[in-house]
């Protein structure tokens, strides 16, 4: 696993583009073409700021279902930039898809999926439509435009739960443990199978717990740093003993485009950041950064089955494709904190109707631990 660093985060550097006034009248048509799916979502929204910013020569098409988590707010500033359009449709509809791959696109990065374990546990319906559903739908396209590469967004959670001595690699077993969790596995199984039956070239990356702006705040971070704004304690499951690895989102995005660029066809990669810790760890850190203390916790029953520990062997996409993460954790937990602070007028509105019935079923009847 590779040591984090406190080198800047990505998001920081220069914009290619602005260096570059030849940008502004290239034909868009000329550049590789990338459609993004899922891409109102958190990490597919970050995904397309980042290669517009990162990468001059690319134009993006970004399509997006709009269920609850998918905002086009997250995408609104890219309105005026020629390289890229906003198409709103779901992934399962084969037409639409198919209409859009015939526009010149050259590799899919699939970030659609539906996301949140204790979600998944209430119901598997869109779990299984979205997560399993869609992706058959793009790889049955595929077989007529094999020129097309795929990038499947994965988890760590396909490999269900770690002993702290033994991180996976990628030749591990896979071994989902929850609704949400099964579906990407299965979801990577079949286009691991689409790429030995029918030859089309996928590549596949495993990630753990992303975190950074616009992550919808059902999950824990973002999710205890707004409750905290609001002066409310946060429901932490459990003993808090339940191990995650923390990577910023602008890492996450990186390592996509290194490994779509290079990884090769038919493999599989973790990305991972080595900053691992404990739930209640994690929790004192966000209390930490918001300036409050313990009382600010509140205990209660933990998640049906809640796996205790994800880890990844990151070795692989450091060997082969010379990349390792640059955030460190207290400093992207300091830019995510200040960007919550900054943009509650992207966040309230989401903690208001569909979420507060959903955060009712979830916190409200659950007994303090
Ligand atoms: P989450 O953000 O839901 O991601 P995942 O389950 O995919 O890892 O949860 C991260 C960890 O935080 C997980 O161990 C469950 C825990 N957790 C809480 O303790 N309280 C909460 O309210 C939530 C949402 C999660």
């Amino acid at each position: 696993m590779q040591p984090a660093t406190s080198a800047p985060s990505s998001r920081d550097k220069q914009p290619r583009a602005a260096s570059n006034p030849s940008s502004k009248i290239q034909d868009p048509k000329s550049r590789r073409h990338v459609l993004v799916t899922g891409a109102a979502g958190f990490i597919g929204s970050n995904l397309v700021h980042w290669l517009l910013r990162q990468r001059e020569n690319l134009r993006v098409t970004s399509v997006d279902a709009l269920f609850y988590a998918g905002n086009l707010a997250n995408l609104e500033d890219l309105t005026r930039d020629d390289r890229h359009r906003f198409i709103h449709g779901n992934i399962c509809d084969r037409q639409l898809i198919a209409g859009l791959l015939d526009d010149g696109v050259d590799a899919i990065i699939n970030a659609a999926a539906q996301t949140h374990v204790d979600r998944s546990l209430m119901g598997a319906d869109e779990f299984v439509s979205s997560n399993l559903g869609g992706v058959q739908v793009q790889l049955d396209l595929l077989k007529q435009r094999p020129h097309i590469r795929f990038l499947q967004v994965s988890t760590d959670e396909v490999y269900g739960s770690r002993r702290p001595d033994d991180p996976a690699a990628e030749t591990a077993a896979l071994c989902p443990r929850n609704p949400y969790a099964a579906t990407k596995a299965g979801a990577d199984l079949l286009a691991l199978s689409y790429h030995h039956s029918f030859g089309l070239d996928v590549v596949i990356t495993r990630c753990c717990n992303n975190y950074g702006p616009y992550h919808y705040p059902e999950k824990v971070i973002p999710l205890f740093i707004t409750n905290l704004l609001d002066g409310q304690k946060v429901p932490l499951y459990g003993d808090g003993l339940n191990y995650r690895e923390w990577i910023h989102v602008d890492d996450h995005c990186a390592a996509i485009a290194r490994v779509l660029a290079a990884g090769r066809s038919g493999e599989v990669y973790n990305i991972t950041s080595g900053e691992g810790m404990p739930n209640v760890e994690l929790t004192r850190r966000i209390l930490a950064a918001l300036d409050r203390d313990e009382s600010f916790i509140r205990h209660v029953t933990d998640r049906p089955g809640h796996d205790r520990c994800y880890l990844l062997d990151g070795s692989k996409i450091e060997r082969e494709l010379g990349w390792s993460a640059a955030v460190h954790f207290d400093e992207g937990l300091k830019q995510t904190v200040q960007w919550y602070r900054e943009n509650e007028a992207w966040w309230r509105p989401i903690k208001s109707g569909e979420y507060r019935r959903y955060y009712e079923r979830q916190y409200g009847q659950r007994g303090a631990k």
